[in-house]
């Protein structure tokens, strides 16, 4: 009560333009801190490196790849065995902004999710136990593992908490949209602004908001109309058990959506222009007409920000008594 107070009167003085962004209902991304150097160092390569998979040949980056966004640009994942995955990747960018992890919240954290890939027989198709051998195995990895934690014991506790630690520098100031909401008028274009403002009027501010424009509630995918989905899943339900959270999902982060096509948990939509016709018709009710909904797209499209940028990291070798990798199901 007392900052809309606050608000309010320096609205009547004259809002100096930095006090606008602190009324919209996006905010701009802060610029991760990295606390352990050496932490995210070692998550990063274990990030890359396949030899976390059975096949010796799936990385977290073949499904979440840096290069494009974060995901795979297909519709459902391909894992383990060309097994045809269930539902989209969503991004890994800005992914600890995000309320829980998956689509239905199932992992409360980015550490908790960490380890649900790796034994996933449909992704990854390891175990932890021969994950921890093989990293144990190599050399170059043990002395990495002993600067970040001090210990000579690898473990799947410690894999993840790496894992999650290199995740959270994956994030993306500095987006066109961002630097208007911090005040400069020029960023983004008469256009993209009358975009924003359809964005607001419209009510999809509803769901997507706050620094990731989403990931921040668990909403019904369908509220006016029902989604015909080509995926089974049935989101929230899964972990609550609880009816009225049937379909209902994790909101996506619209955060480099430009980047992370096909759209929704069953990457049924393909372009921006037709999930923005999806959501206006099936959460809100409202038919855009084509110059309505090119303002909306063109307005999503400034909220690409700074991509990853780093020096790909060089995978230390395995040694003489690494267990090999199994590329093919026994027939
Ligand atoms: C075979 C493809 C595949 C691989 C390999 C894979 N993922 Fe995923 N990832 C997915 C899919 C599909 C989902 C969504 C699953 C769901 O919500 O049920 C997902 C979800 C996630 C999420 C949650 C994002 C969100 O917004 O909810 C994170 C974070 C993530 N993965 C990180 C990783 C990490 C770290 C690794 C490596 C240890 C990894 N993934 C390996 C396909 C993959
Ligand atoms: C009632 C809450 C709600 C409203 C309102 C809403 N959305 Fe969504 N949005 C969601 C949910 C939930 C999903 C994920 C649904 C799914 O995948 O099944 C989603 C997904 C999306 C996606 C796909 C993102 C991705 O990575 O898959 C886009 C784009 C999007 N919304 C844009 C909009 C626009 C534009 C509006 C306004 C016209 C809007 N949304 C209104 C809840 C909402």
């Amino acid at each position: 009560m007392k900052i809309r107070t606050l608000v309010a009167s320096v609205m009547i003085i004259g809002l100096p333009t930095a006090w606008a962004a602190a009324d919209e209902p996006i905010k701009p991304i802060p610029v991760a801190k990295v606390a352990n150097p050496a932490l995210v160092e070692l998550g990063k390569k274990l990030y890359f490196d396949p030899r976390l998979s059975k096949s010796g040949f799936i990385s977290c980056n073949s499904c979440h790849n840096l290069s494009m966004g974060g995901t795979d640009n297909i519709k459902t994942s391909i894992g383990h065995n060309w097994n045809e995955g269930p539902i989209n990747a969503p991004t890994v960018l800005n992914s600890s902004l995000n309320l829980a992890q998956f689509w239905d919240g199932r992992a409360k954290d980015l550490q908790a999710q960490a380890g649900g890939p790796i034994a996933n027989p449909g992704e990854m198709g390891f175990t932890h136990a021969l994950a921890v051998d093989v990293l144990q195995s190599i050399p170059g990895y043990v002395a990495e593992f002993k600067k970040a934690f001090g210990v000579e014991k690898v473990t799947i506790e410690e894999v993840t908490k790496a894992i999650a630690a290199f995740e959270e520098t994956l994030v993306t100031p500095n987006s066109r949209f961002d630097k208007w909401l911090k005040g400069d008028k020029k960023a983004i274009t008469a256009n993209e602004q009358a975009g924003y403002k359809l964005f607001k009027d419209s009510g999809c501010v509803a769901c997507h908001n706050g620094s990731a424009v989403g990931g921040n509630s668990f909403q019904k995918m369908g509220v006016v109309e029902p989604y015909k989905a080509s995926s089974a899943a049935e989101g929230r339900v899964a972990v609550t058990g609880k009816d009225a959270d049937r379909f209902n999902f994790k909101v996506p982060t619209l955060r480099n959506v430009e980047m992370t096509y096909p759209y929704f948990h069953d990457g049924a939509a393909n372009t921006l222009k037709e999930a923005v016709e999806t959501m206006g018709r099936v959460q809100l009710g409202k038919k855009f007409s084509d110059d309505e909904n090119a303002k909306i797209v063109a307005f999503l499209k400034t909220l690409t920000g700074d991509q990853p940028n780093f020096k790909l990291p060089i995978l230390p070798p395995s040694s003489d008594s690494t267990p090999r990798p199994q590329p093919f199901a026994k027939k």
